[in-house]
């Protein structure tokens, strides 16, 4: 069978001479044989591309522009550092976000904070490390902070988050810049009205900014141009009140392709959207352009991650389905349980052979629902395949589990035919660390 779902694997997915799948040079299945499975590979070459790709598709179209790595999509000390060195700022939304940001040596300064329930813990923690900005969700939040900050006798720079009322037309957890949505100042209700005009007024805030997010993965790019449209043409009455827009910040949400059949838009695309209708209304409107923010996440580290599996029992019902169990599952990939995302697969030591028929990848976990692709074509399977599941490297390591005490897996950087371990696999005692008897 040839190669043809490259798309969806890392830049340096390759096929070699032995037939198997390698990335970054190196063989997917040794590295299944040294660090044992599940496993998650990260390839170092398309981590640092996109991050590129990113910042090179903005700077190019608008000079002031700065790209920040969305944390939850999946952070630890290295791909902190590794963004960061690619010049990336950091979106965080916990303390345990900010803490690895923290620890990793990454700017505080170009760290911002988001999160709808933001505790008063987290806030006081994020004004002891610096961190840059706090994107202020709620009125009770608004309050706490300039509280927080006025006991500490210093301003704190924030921004607004604000809800257009733009569907995205993407799953509805993921979903965030609606009327009904847990997240943001609505426009439409009037609340970021009154938002704005407590923000200029607090004593201890500096409102630099303002920030919406649609939703993830986006694949339309006519929701970026409707919002930005909608959310500009809303701000431009604030400036005789005092609003001094230094910040404007359309969020993340790009879409990386996950199936053979739906690719995203290139990233040139969502920039060239993004940017030209923000230029356009800036100008229309006669704002001074603030600087532009995005906040990537999926979209830098998903194609990077190839999840490895090794194959366990399978089960043949007949006229049915046929089962093929692997070691891994809802545990370390909650995605197709969570939300029915689709993945496709492949068997990493037969690359060429040609599909044989189609099978159900389960997980190992106790639940029905613990199906990692459903109804795939796949060469004829044995226990032992090893198999790869590209897009993997978004959310499925960040949301990953201890469910039935099965260890997280271990996480390697691949690079020049080197694996580095990045994170190591969860032990039993890792699991009982915490629990006192
Ligand atoms: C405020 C904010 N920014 C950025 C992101 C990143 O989204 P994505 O990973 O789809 O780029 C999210 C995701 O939920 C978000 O809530």
């Amino acid at each position: 069978m040839p190669f043809d779902n490259r798309a969806l694997f890392p830049f340096t997915a390759d096929v070699n001479a032995r037939d198997h799948l390698s990335i970054g040079g190196c063989d997917t299945v040794e590295l299944a044989e040294e660090f044992g499975t599940p496993l998650l590979v990260f390839d170092d070459a398309t981590l640092r591309g996109m991050c590129r790709g990113f910042v090179d598709a903005f700077a190019s179209r608008c000079a002031d522009s700065e790209v920040l790595y969305a944390s939850k999509a999946f952070v630890n000390a290295a791909i902190a550092r590794i963004v960061s060195e690619e010049g990336l700022g950091l979106d965080v939304v916990s303390g345990g976000e900010l803490a690895v940001a923290s620890a990793a040596g990454v700017d505080m300064a170009r760290v911002y904070f988001h999160g709808n329930n933001k505790t008063p813990d987290e806030l006081e923690y994020a004004l002891d490390v610096g961190c840059g900005r706090v994107v202020v969700d709620s009125f009770h939040e608004l309050a706490l902070l300039n509280d927080i900050a006025k006991r500490r006798g210093v301003t704190q720079d924030v921004l607004l988050r604000l809800s257009p009322s733009v569907d995205p037309h993407t799953h509805a957890a993921t979903t965030t810049g609606i009327l009904d949505s847990k997240f943001g100042f609505s426009i439409e209700t009037g609340d970021s009205t009154t938002a704005i005009r407590r923000a200029l007024a607090a004593s201890n805030l500096d409102l630099i900014g303002l920030h919406f997010h649609l939703g993830s993965p986006i694949f339309e790019l006519e929701p970026y141009a409707i919002a930005i449209d909608t959310v500009l043409s809303y701000l431009a009455q604030f400036e005789p009140e005092g609003l001094d827009m230094r910040e404007f910040s359309p969020g993340g949400g790009f879409a990386i392709g996950y199936v053979r059949g739906q690719l995203p838009p290139a990233i040139e695309d969502y920039a060239e959207i993004i940017t030209s209708t923000f230029k356009r209304r800036c100008e229309d409107l006669g704002l001074g352009e603030p600087k532009l923010i995005v906040e990537p996440g999926r979209a830098i580290v998903g194609r990077a991650g190839v999840a490895l599996y090794t194959v366990g029992a399978i089960k043949r019902i007949p006229t049915v389905r046929k089962y093929v169990s692997l070691d891994g599952g809802m545990g370390d990939n909650i995605r197709p349980a969570l939300y029915g995302s689709e993945y496709e697969a492949v068997a990493a030591a037969r690359m060429s052979d040609e599909p044989a028929e189609i099978v159900t990848l389960a997980g190992k976990y106790c639940e029905s629902g613990d199906v990692l692709v459903r109804d795939v074509e796949m060469p004829h399977l044995e226990p032992g395949d090893v198999i790869a599941i590209p897009s993997s490297g978004a959310y499925a390591p960040s949301m990953a589990s201890n469910y039935n005490l099965n260890g997280r897996p271990p996480i390697v950087v691949v690079a020049d035919g080197e694996a580095r371990l990045i994170r190591r696999r969860e032990s039993f005692a890792d699991m009982m660390a915490l629990d006192i008897s």
